[in-house]
């Protein structure tokens, strides 16, 4: 087994004509957590998106599981274990929680499983939805990529514009999952500490460059914020 699950080497990537990443460098422990941080707008979702294969690279390297998948589509990167839980709590709202979840497996007990690890779903499975609290629909969309069985999960900012009682709840979560030894998290993530925590490895990223890289651990926090504030 390869030591990183997934890496960025010397990435450059943006939209059409318009650079957005400039030679970014990240190493996801196979089995860990990574967490990147940054302000809004640093590249952070893209850098995302250029893992998932959404956003093409313009030079570098993408490896997943020691694996080059640099011109590889998403579709068959999920079939290599990546899953991705988009910014946005993102689901069908008119369909209802079971058959947001359907939408991966009809197999009972494998939603069982997830609902395990999200009870608070257990009670809402014939609501619609767009009915459901944002910090709901987040676990919604959680669950839904963990019914893929994924041996990498991508988060996009699960707990951006959810009620801080809610996100406790999130945290602690996500917490688990990357305690999992069969999972590795790559993690975006505007609250610093929780990041911190939960992960074992960060990278900073401000304007689309890496400005600071190390273990996890809240010892790490200063130096996070001297990396934020260039
Ligand atoms: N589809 C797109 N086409 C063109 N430019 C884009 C597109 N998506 C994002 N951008 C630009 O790329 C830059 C980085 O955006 P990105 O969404 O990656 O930042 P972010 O760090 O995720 O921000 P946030 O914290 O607000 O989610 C921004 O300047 C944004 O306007
Ligand atoms: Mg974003």
């Amino acid at each position: 087994m390869p030591d990183s699950m997934l890496e960025l080497v010397g990435v450059t990537a943006g939209y059409g004509r318009s650079m957005v990443l400039f030679d970014v460098d990240v190493v996801v422990p196979s089995g860990g957590a990574a967490a990147i941080m940054g302000h809004n707008g640093a590249g952070k979702t893209t850098l995302l998106r250029v893992a998932v294969g959404l956003v093409p690279v313009r030079s570098g390297r993408v490896l997943l599981d020691g694996e080059d998948v640099t011109r590889m589509v998403p579709n068959r990167r999920v079939a290599r274990g990546l899953g991705y839980v988009p910014q946005g709590q993102l689901c069908f709202p008119q369909m209802t929680t079971l058959e947001n979840l359907q939408l991966v497996t009809t197999v009972r007990s494998e939603i069982d499983e997830v609902l395990d690890t999200f009870p608070a779903l257990a009670d809402l499975l014939s609501r619609p939805a767009g009915l459901l609290s944002g910090g709901q629909r987040q676990q919604l969309s959680i669950a839904r990529t963990l019914l893929t069985k994924p041996r990498l999960l991508i988060l996009d900012e699960p707990t951006e514009g959810i009620q801080p009682n809610v996100v406790a709840e999130i945290e602690e979560v996500i917490a688990d999952l990357t305690r999992r030894g069969d999972l590795t998290v790559l993690l975006v993530e505007q609250h610093v500490g929780f990041a911190l925590r939960a992960t074992d490895r960060y990278h900073v990223l401000e304007s689309g460059r890496i400005t600071g890289t190390g273990e996890g651990g809240e010892g790490a926090l200063d130096e996070v914020r001297a990396a934020m504030a260039v």
